[in-house]
């Protein structure tokens, strides 16, 4: 295994441990409001310093773009932090969140690692080497159409007041005969297009760390990633596509 992605994987198994830990205290979280039903809780913080000191112990050099804290140094190494993906689901006793880890080098992602810590599932990757589930290689399922197909999005509640474009694009898939799923963990939805229990995904007023270890994973479970402009942009650009190539083409399709 690549030493960088042995170093993702042990800050998230470590971030992973202090998540379950807060878990069963849930009643002594301390809770900051960032904005319309966006929040921070104290077990965000302590597990995003958890990943920043495992990864900078190890790579003094390293850049950092972490959610809560922001950017830390320069280097063509960068790594994405979402300490927590799902941090309403977690507030609330919903069982659907994860740690996300990627490294970039020169903006191109490298390793990803999603962890799962109450399913204790982990999806991991290098490129150019598949992904797996644990230790079982993945790929994305190979589902012709959007009909009968299983699909996953997210409401931009926190970036949007007008929902029709989404709703459109909701009441379009559901009418080609698909169904769709809102888990609340964009992370999470990535990781599950990778492993072929969703055919596809797709969200708009999303953040890097949102994406970037799931992206990665979905390519190197063979799938494709686009925005909503079907380029490469997915990273900065707020908006991605993800599924088999014939699951994208006819998602964009719908979207656009
Ligand atoms: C959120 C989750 C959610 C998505 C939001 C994200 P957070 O991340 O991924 O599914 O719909 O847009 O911001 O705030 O829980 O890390
Ligand atoms: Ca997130
Ligand atoms: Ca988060």
């Amino acid at each position: 295994m690549h030493p960088k992605l042995n170093i993702a994987i042990k800050a998230a198994l470590k971030a992973g441990e202090n998540i379950i830990r807060s878990s069963k205290r849930l009643d002594r979280t301390i809770i900051e409001k960032k904005g319309n039903l966006d929040f921070v809780s104290n077990v965000d913080k302590e597990c995003e310093e958890i990943i920043i000191e495992t990864i900078l112990s190890a790579y003094p050099d390293h850049a950092i773009l972490a959610e809560e804290s922001g950017k830390h140094g320069k280097s063509e190494y960068k790594w994405i932090i979402d300490p927590i993906d799902g941090t309403l689901n977690f507030l609330r006793g919903y069982p659907h969140f994860c740690v996300s880890i990627a490294l970039m080098r020169n903006d191109r992602a490298e390793e990803a690692v999603i962890y799962d810590p109450f399913k204790d599932e982990l999806f991991t990757c290098s490129r150019g080497n598949g992904a797996k589930l644990n230790d079982t290689k993945i790929r994305v399922k190979n589902q012709n159409s959007l009909t009968k197909g299983l699909l996953a999005t997210g409401f931009a509640v926190r970036s949007t007041t007008d929902f029709s474009p989404q709703l459109k694009a909701i009441n379009d898939c559901l009418n080609y005969g698909a169904d769709i799923r809102r888990s609340g963990s964009a992370a999470l939805d990535l990781a599950y297009t990778a492993c072929g229990r969703l055919d596809g995904f797709w969200e708009f007023g999303l953040s890097p760390w949102d994406v970037a270890a799931g992206s990665l994973i979905v390519i190197e479970s063979g799938g494709i990633v686009t925005d909503k402009d079907g380029t490469e942009n997915y990273n900065t650009s707020g908006s991605i596509v993800a599924g088999n190539p014939k699951i994208v083409k006819a998602l964009l399709k719908v979207i656009q």
